[in-house]
């Protein structure tokens, strides 16, 4: 009898097999769970997919606050809203009615607001020239008109027998000089040079003077500026502040 207990101790004190060895290894290595470990529960779970929800919505709410100015910024302020009308002078006005058939500069206040910063106004000036033969016009300034004599600007060049130019000269924007004596217009950067009519007569400017916009309103004349491209023979719009 005492021969068979020991063989029921000794197999009792057998080492496991080698399988067994390894799970008791692996599950020594394993992690358990302590105090401050969050336990993954269906709960844990969803509050975890809450946050990272939340963390996209504001991130989204962020990105948008942020796209719509900068966007907003790239987008030339044109159409409605781009220029905005000012009133010319009115002395400066009523000298341009009495004019016969010289140039007669008009002061300006201009008004503009440039993307985010509040609307700014900078005293500027532009030119008038009465238009007696308005077809006459036309043909002299065809860089202006169809040969059918229509407007190839969206605005009429001509209004109340009128036009006014831009004082920025088409060649690099310098602001260029009235010689009433020659009747023509000079710039003093480069010396190109402007008939009457706005007509590019001499120097390296690629095409005449620009016509602004103009209309009267409620007894007020009023005008738009327009700031085109420098150098070349086309008018492109590039921004309707000074
Ligand atoms: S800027 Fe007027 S001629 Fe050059």
């Amino acid at each position: 009898m005492l021969g068979t207990k020991r063989l029921v101790v000794a197999a009792a004190e057998k080492p496991p097999y080698k399988s067994e060895w390894r799970r008791r290894e692996l599950s020594s290595h394993a992690h358990v769970p302590g105090a401050n470990d969050e336990v993954e529960t269906p709960e844990v779970i969803s509050r975890r997919q809450w946050m990272a929800n939340a963390t996209i919505a504001i991130s989204g709410v962020i990105g948008l606050t942020l796209a719509i100015p900068i966007v907003g910024s790239l987008v030339p302020d044109v159409g409605a809203g781009g220029a905005t009308w000012t009133p010319l002078d009115e002395n400066g006005w009523k000298q341009l009615q009495s004019a016969t058939d010289k140039a007669v500069r008009i002061d300006i206040n201009l008004k503009s607001k440039d993307a985010y910063l509040p609307e700014q106004s900078s005293p500027q000036s532009v030119w008038g020239i009465k238009v007696k033969d308005p077809q006459k016009f036309s043909r002299d300034r065809s860089d202006l008109f169809t040969p059918a004599g229509k407007d190839m600007l969206p605005y009429p060049i001509v209004t109340l027998g009128f036009v006014l130019f831009s004082p920025i000269c088409p060649h690099l924007g310098c602001y260029y000089n009235y010689n009433a004596a020659a009747n023509k217009f000079q710039c003093p950067c480069h010396g190109s040079q402007f008939d009457q009519n706005g007509s590019h007569i001499a120097g390296p400017a690629a095409r005449g003077l620009d016509p602004l916009p103009l209309r009267e309103q409620s007894g007020i004349a009023q005008c738009e500026w327009i700031r085109y491209a420098p150098t070349i023979p086309n008018r492109l719009v590039v921004s309707y502040t000074a």
